[in-house]
């Protein structure tokens, strides 16, 4: 048997060789944990396999191509004598006392926006709600005013900084909206902005369509109106330049409800824009049975998620995605995502990144707050903030964990005691070296 078994491991180790020493690439070595890594992929994880994550401990990763080429402890390194180095064929990475996580993917924001609305903030210190600030047209239609005035390009050098900011905080793939437009014209160039930032940047980007945001002053005592300008005029037009993956509505009380959502969305679906939706952030909205009627990708929000919308997204192919950076920043309920888990459900959570309810994209920090707010262990965040969250944003058969053959889009930490750390230690930043589509940024 011993014989067999050997004569196994020589064979697999010159496999093992022959495959190493094919193509130029990237080696990172003594890994003290490589994290989220998966065999078997999957689509997403739900329910109790939440709090479970893969690791290897000394793990060394081999990069080719832009993509995971392949993964193993040190030992089964040595053991190989995995020969690169002498080759010198290879570049290195030594990742001593350091972890490498998969690059979080942010499946809902709204990065691309002008200037930015500190005034409201202290509006909302000294006690305005959220809705107030958007009846005396701050809000939104501030945003919406201050994009008007912005040019196309100053738009995109704004927004590609927040990018940059994002890259440099370990996230490697991006969902971004339309929504401060509000006009066909203003709707277009935003994301004509989203497409330069996909065609100009290594991290990945889904589009999404978000004219149904808000309702513009002029259209205020006619809503209807405002809604044929969405369906007739702008969804033709941003398919017809196939500007956007996914089609959104804010279902929420003083916005879109659920009737209106429906058009919106089976409109959009005539051009094949898959649904995600704005539900239940305000209220019992009857966005998320909307969503899952549509057969949305993910419902987001839920600030107010009872029984009857935790049962309408049980078993369906929804993820739910919790923005907690928002619920935080305007002090909202926090979601119960221990009943959401404990259903069965999965859950994706994202950063909201916005100037009016979430001024920040970084992932660490909502990771901590899903933690310390949510009260989900670390192991359920990190499934929330990777592969769920790719799930949420359709990418999870090509991102979201650390797997053979997917885009090697990852980060390597300081040198921190556990992954566990990540989440604890909120508010600094233990992220030293981020690689996307295999390169150093
Ligand atoms: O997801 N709720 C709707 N839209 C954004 C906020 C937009 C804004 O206030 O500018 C959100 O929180
Ligand atoms: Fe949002």
């Amino acid at each position: 048997m011993e014989i067999i078994d050997s004569f196994f491991n020589i064979c697999y180790l010159r496999l093992a060789f022959l495959r190493l020493n094919t193509y130029m690439g990237l080696l990172i070595r003594n890994i003290k944990g490589l994290i989220q890594v998966e065999n078997n992929p999957r689509l997403k994880v739900c329910g109790k396999e939440m709090s479970l994550i893969n690791t290897i401990s000394d793990a060394w990763l081999l990069i080719k191509d832009g993509l995971i080429s392949d993964f193993g402890t040190m030992k089964e390194f040595y053991l190989k004598k995995i020969v690169c180095e002498t080759k010198g064929e290879d570049e290195e990475i030594d990742a001593s006392g350091r972890f490498v996580f998969p690059s979080f993917c942010d499946s809902h924001t709204h990065l691309v926006y002008a200037g930015s609305r500190e005034t409201e903030f202290t509006d909302k210190i000294l006690g305005l709600s959220y809705e107030e600030i958007a009846e005396r047209g701050g809000g939104i239609l501030n945003s919406a005013r201050k994009l008007h005035e912005t040019s196309e390009n100053d738009l995109f050098l704004q927004s590609i900084s927040r990018i940059n900011e994002i890259i440099s905080l370990g996230t490697g793939a991006v969902e971004i909206k339309s929504g401060y437009g509000l006009t066909v014209e203003d709707e277009l160039k935003m994301l004509r902005v989203i497409r330069r930032i996909s065609d100009s940047s290594p991290i990945e980007v889904k589009a999404t369509f978000l004219g149904a945001h808000a309702i513009p002053a002029e259209y205020r005592n006619n809503k209807e109106k405002y809604i044929d300008l969405v369906i007739n005029e702008m969804i033709p037009v941003i398919a017809s330049e196939q500007l956007a993956d996914y089609i959104d509505v804010f279902c929420d009380r003083g916005f879109f409800n659920p009737e209106e959502t429906e058009r919106i969305l089976m409109a959009g679906l005539k051009y094949g824009l898959i649904p995600k939706i704005h539900a239940n952030e305000l209220d019992f909205s009857g966005g998320v049975q909307t969503g899952v009627k549509y057969n949305a990708l993910s419902v987001d929000h839920l600030e107010r998620t009872g029984d009857a919308e935790i049962e309408a997204l049980v078993g369906t192919d929804t993820m739910p995605t919790l923005l907690p950076g928002s619920a935080f920043f305007l002090g909202l309920p926090d979601p119960p995502v221990r009943k959401m888990i404990k259903a069965g459900l999965p859950v994706s959570l994202a950063s909201d990144y916005n100037p009016g309810s979430s001024p920040s994209g970084n992932m660490n920090f909502v990771m901590s707050l899903g933690c310390i707010k949510l009260k989900m262990t670390p192991e359920e965040v990190i499934n929330s903030v990777t592969i769920n969250s790719a799930y949420a944003m359709g990418l999870s058969e090509t991102h979201g964990s650390i797997a053979r053959g997917k885009v090697a889009n990852i980060f390597i930490t300081k040198q921190i005691p556990s992954y566990q750390f990540m989440p604890y230690a909120f508010g600094s930043n233990l992220i030293e070296t981020v690689i996307l589509r295999g390169s150093p940024c």
